[in-house]
């Protein structure tokens, strides 16, 4: 499963593209009696999250298949974070509504995801094909949701905030293929970027008590995961309730904040890589930077979110930071881990933004140095503030300061890859490539790693030594060492 997914593909600067993801357990063997496909859009969360979904349903007799073609039950998982995203649910459920017709009216179809949660009523509106619109806090009233459907009865929008009870009815047992998951570990944004839906199409931060997600990630490694995405909207506000137990002194707080919950969960025999995203700047904290230095599963690499280079526009933006500070908090990371390599997401063209602001996201860049980034340009959003704000920026000159940013981020990355060439790193094996005997898996920086080597390998952790790089992915031979 792709580690990186997102909503459009025309801005991203690097493969992002619009990985459309079934989940894992497609060939799930159980006394099952209906299909089901689920499409996911946008971030990691999403993909968790139909993960989940699908998890809901299998005991109620919901097996996942890979075409919508004559499904019993088809979901789509949207995202709202840019108008393009949204606009793709309705040109999908134009499709799905032909198949729909095809299958005499049986087939079942439910909107999930952060558009359900923004527009549901608008969606049931609009796409009269749409049985059901469901947020992303009402995963786990899925199949109760469903019976009543069917019966032609009942409550067809369900956009209530149940965080918690969202992870509580959720079943323990996930069940995933490969070497590599997601656990979304907090939910819920308080920031309020004046760009941003998240908070309130997620709602309020909330974090899960320690002891689900230490519950989750032993499941996931009993069915031979080694790398777990530990998944938040705001992950590093993490502040999650401690496991009750007295006989470690550690343990008397009331809350773990992510570096805590990092230490802890490396503990766990078997699961040798962690990574967490997406972080912000402001909850960097020194904890967590030493974590960074000090724990050696903690993959040393970050992704942490800059946006735009000029103070005045981060201010506008409500990111709580200057451009200063986010470099005096990069000079601290990288004085921790000095390997440590950094990715981030940038808007250009938010209200306001002068040629001379833009120049200053330009300058950052240059002088941090990313090694792999997201760029956009910025998309006016319903209700956030920054859709009221003057000097909205044409959409010419977005693109055009899209284009030269793009120019700069794509040139770091693709000199990031290739200082690589030489070096030996640890490749966690996901499978097979495309050649002959090649095998396929992610180095620490994530970039796809292709080498020849044996089917053995896959799910292991093995040292690759780097011949050649591309913009996205590395190439290179089994090392002994
Ligand atoms: N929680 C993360 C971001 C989640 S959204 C953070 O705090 O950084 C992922 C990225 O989408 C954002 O970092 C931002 O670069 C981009 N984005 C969000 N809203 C946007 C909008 N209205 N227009 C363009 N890009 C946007
Ligand atoms: Fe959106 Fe800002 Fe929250 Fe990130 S921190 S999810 S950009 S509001
Ligand atoms: Fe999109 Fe919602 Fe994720 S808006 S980016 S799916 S949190």
């Amino acid at each position: 499963m792709g580690h990186q997914t997102s909503a459009d593909t025309d801005t991203s600067n690097k493969d992002k593209s619009d990985k459309i993801s079934t989940p894992a357990h497609t060939n799930t063997q159980s006394a099952t009696k209906k299909t089901l496909f689920i499409k996911t859009y946008g971030c990691q969360m999403n993909v968790y999250d139909s993960e989940r979904m699908a998890d809901v349903l299998a005991p109620v007799g919901y097996r996942c298949v890979d075409s919508p073609e004559g499904a019993d039950l088809v979901v789509l998982n949207t995202c709202h974070i840019r108008e393009k995203a949204a606009e793709k649910v309705y040109s999908e459920l134009g499709r799905i509504r032909k198949l729909k017709e095809k299958s005499g009216g049986a087939m079942k179809v439910a909107v999930a995801g952060c558009v359900a949660q923004a527009e549901g009523e608008e969606i049931m509106r609009r796409a009269p094909v749409v049985d059901l619109v469901l947020g992303p806090q009402s995963y786990h009233k899925l199949p109760e949701m469903i019976a009543k459907v069917s019966r032609e009865f009942g409550e067809r929008l369900e956009t209530d905030f149940d965080t918690q009870e969202t992870f509580d009815l959720m079943p323990e047992t996930r069940k995933v293929d490969g070497p590599t998951a997601f656990l979304t570990i907090q939910e819920g944004c308080d920031k309020f970027c004046t760009f941003c839906v998240v908070p309130y199409t997620r709602g309020a931060e909330f974090s899960r008590p320690v002891e689900q997600i230490v519950a989750e990630a032993r499941t996931l490694v009993a069915q031979g995961v080694r790398e777990i995405t530990l998944l938040g909207q705001n992950v590093n506000a993490y502040h999650g309730a401690a496991p009750k137990l007295e006989a470690d002194e550690s343990w008397g707080h009331n809350n773990w904040r992510l570096g805590e919950l990092i230490k802890h969960l490396a503990k766990i025999g078997g699961l040798d890589r962690l990574r967490y995203t997406t972080s912000h700047p402001r909850d960097m904290d020194d904890e967590l930077i030493s974590v960074h230095a000090n724990e050696p599963a903690l993959m040393p690499y970050l992704h942490l979110p800059l946006q735009a280079g000029s103070d005045r526009i981060l201010r506008a933006m409500n990111r709580g930071h200057t451009y200063a500070e986010f470099k005096d908090l990069v000079a601290r990371i990288r004085a921790a881990k000095p390997e440590l390599a950094l990715s981030s997401d940038f808007i250009v063209g938010f209200p306001g933004e002068s040629e001379l602001d833009f120049k200053r996201t330009l300058e950052a860049v240059a002088e941090i140095g990313f090694a792999s980034s997201f760029s956009f340009t910025y998309s006016a959003r319903p209700g956030t503030p920054g859709a009221a704000l003057p000097g909205q920026v044409p959409e010419d000159v977005k693109s055009e300061r899209l284009a030269r940013l793009q120019k700069l981020l794509t040139s770091q990355q693709k000199a990031f890859n290739k200082s690589l060439i030489g070096k030996t790193l640890s490749v966690l094996v996901e499978g097979t490539g495309r050649g002959e005997n090649e095998l396929f898996g992610r180095a620490p920086y994530l970039q796809g790693t292709h080498f020849i080597g044996d089917m053995d390998l896959i799910g292991q952790i093995v040292s690759v030594k780097i011949t050649d790089a591309g913009q996205n992915s590395l190439r290179g031979v089994l090392s002994n060492g």
